[in-house]
C-alpha cells in the first residue's frame, strides 16, 4: 500500500510527512493499545494517594509514538524510553526558553548553556534515531512496512534518480522521524492533562461520560475504536478541551506566498501570517459563553455531534497538521480507556487544578494532583 502511495510522490519532504497519518492509522494500534493499559495500571497503582499524572501520561504518548516511528514498545522503566522522554523534554524546553539567539542567531557564537543542552539532546537524539535507521535498513523486507521508518525508507528506495532535490535523503527520513516527536508527544499528552484537569473542575461532566461507556461499552471488555460512533459526548468533551485550551494560542507562523486576502485586508507575498487560534476558539460572536467548559455544544438539539466551522484545532488549509486522525484516536482511546476503568478527583483540601496554565512551546497546565479510585471490575487496571 505505501510504495503505491510513495510512487506518485509530490516533493518528498511534504510527501513524506503525507504518508504519516495512512502509516500510523494502519500500523499502530496494537502499541497503542498496549499503551493504553500501561497507563491504566500505572495510574491505578499509585492513583489511591495524590500523585501528578503528568509524567506517567507523557510516557504512555512517547511511547505510542515509538511505537509508530520505530516499532518500540518500551515498558516502564525502560532506559532507551528514558532516554527519549529526556532528550525530547530537553528540545521542548530550551525552544520554550527562547532567547536572545532566536533574534540574533549571530550570538551562538557566545558561551549559552541553554543552546549547549539543546545541541546535547539533539545529539542524543540523532544518534538514537540512526541507530534505529541502520536496524531498519538491514531488516527491510519487501512486505508491509512495519512502521514509519520502513515506509520512508521503502519511498527513498521506490523514487527513481531524478535531480537532487527531488529524492528522499536519509537526513529527510531522520527529520520526519524527528518531527514525529516533536509535533506529536507535547501536544496530544498536554490536551490530555488539560481534559483531565477540566474533568476535576467539572465531576458531573466525568460522571455523563462514564454513564455513556457503561451504557454503550459496559464493564465486560475494554473499550475499541469501534466504539468511537456511539460514544458522541466524549467526543464532544475532547472537542472541547481542544477548543477552551488550544494547545497552540498562536499557530506555526506562515509565510504568504502569493499576493492575497483575509478577511478583505491585502496580505502581500512574503508576509509572515500568524494565525490567533486563541482568539478563534474564545470569539464570543461565535461561542455562547466562550470561556465556560460546556461539551453540549458540539451536541446539536437532536443529540448530534456538530462542527463549528471557527473550531481549528489541528489548524485548516494545506499546512494543517497530519497527524489529526493519530491524534484523534489516541485521546479517544486514551480517555475512553481511563474513563471506563477509574474515576478522578482533586485530593481532599487540594485547590482545583489552575487553569490559566503556562505558555512555553505549547500552553501547558501547570502542574496538578489527582485522586485515582478503580471503577467496579477494573481493580488491576487491563483485563
Ligand atoms: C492533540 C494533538 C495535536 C494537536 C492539537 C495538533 C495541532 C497542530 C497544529 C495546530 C498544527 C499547525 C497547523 C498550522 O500551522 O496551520 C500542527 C502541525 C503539525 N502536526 Fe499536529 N497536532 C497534534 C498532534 C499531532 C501528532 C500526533 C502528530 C504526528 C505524530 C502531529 C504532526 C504534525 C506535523 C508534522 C505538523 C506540521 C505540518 C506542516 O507544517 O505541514 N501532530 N499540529
Amino acid at each position: 500500500m505505501f510504495t503505491r502511495l510513495l510512487s506518485s510522490l509530490p516533493p518528498p519532504f511534504l510527501f513524506t510527512l503525507l504518508v504519516f497519518v495512512a502509516a500510523a492509522v494502519v500500523l499502530f494500534l496494537v502499541g497503542l493499545l498496549s499503551s493504553v493499559d500501561s497507563l491504566c495500571v500505572e495510574l491505578l497503582s499509585g492513583g489511591g494517594r495524590g500523585f501528578d499524572p503528568s509524567p506517567a501520561v507523557t510516557r504512555a504518548i512517547t511511547n505510542v509514538v515509538c511505537t509508530l516511528v520505530f516499532s518500540a514498545t518500551y515498558r516502564h522503566g525502560d532506559a532507551e524510553l528514558q532516554e527519549v522522554i529526556r532528550y525530547n523534554d530537553g528540545i521542548v524546553q530550551t525552544i520554550a526558553g527562547g532567547g536572545l539567539v532566536d533574534i540574533y542567531p549571530w550570538m551562538k557564537v557566545f558561551p549559552n548553556t541553554s543552546l549547549r543542552k539543546l545541541k546535547d539532546c539533539i545529539n542524543v537524539r540523532d544518534r538514537l534515531l540512526t541507530r534505529k535507521l541502520e536496524e531498519h535498513k538491514a531488516s527491510l523486507s519487501d512486505g508491509d512496512p512495519r512502521d514509519l521508518l520502513d515506509a520512508l525508507l521503502k519511498g527513498q528506495a521506490d523514487r527513481s534518480p531524478g535531480s537532487e532535490d527531488e529524492q528522499i535523503t536519509d537526513d529527510h527520513v531522520l527529520m520526519t522521524a524527528a518531527e514525529a516527536f516533536g509535533a506529536g508527544v507535547e501536544t496530544t499528552s498536554t490536551t490530555l492533562l488539560w481534559i483531565l484537569a477540566y474533568l476535576l473542575h467539572h465531576p458531573e461532566v466525568q460522571g455523563r461520560v462514564q454513564e455513556e461507556l457503561d451504557e454503550q461499552v459496559g464493564g465486560g471488555r475494554a473499550g475499541s475504536a469501534s466504539d468511537r460512533g456511539r460514544l458522541p459526548y466524549l467526543d464532544c468533551v475532547i472537542n472541547e478541551g481542544m477548543r477552551i485550551r488550544p494547545v497552540s494560542p498562536v499557530l506555526i507562523p506562515h509565510t504568504a506566498m502569493t499576493h492575497s486576502s483575509i478577511g478583505g485586508h491585502s496580505v502581500s507575498r512574503g508576509t509572515r501570517v500568524l494565525v490567533n487560534m486563541w482568539s478563534i476558539h474564545h470569539d464570543p460572536r461565535h461561542w455562547d459563553k466562550p470561556d465556560l467548559f460546556n461539551p453540549g455544544r458540539f451536541l446539536d438539539d437532536q443529540g448530534q455531534r456538530v462542527t463549528p466551522s471557527c473550531f481549528l484545532p489541528f489548524g485548516a488549509g494545506p499546512r494543517v497538521c497530519v497527524g489529526e486522525s493519530l491524534a484523534r484516536l489516541e485521546l479517544f482511546l486514551f480517555l475512553s480507556s481511563l474513563l471506563q476503568r477509574m474515576s478522578f478527583r482533586q485530593p481532599d483540601g487540594a485547590p482545583p487544578p489552575n487553569l490559566q496554565g503556562r505558555l512555553g512551546v505549547v500552553l501547558q497546565p501547570l502542574p496538578y494532583k489527582v485522586v485515582i479510585t478503580p471503577r467496579a471490575g477494573w481493580e488491576g487496571g487491563a483485563k
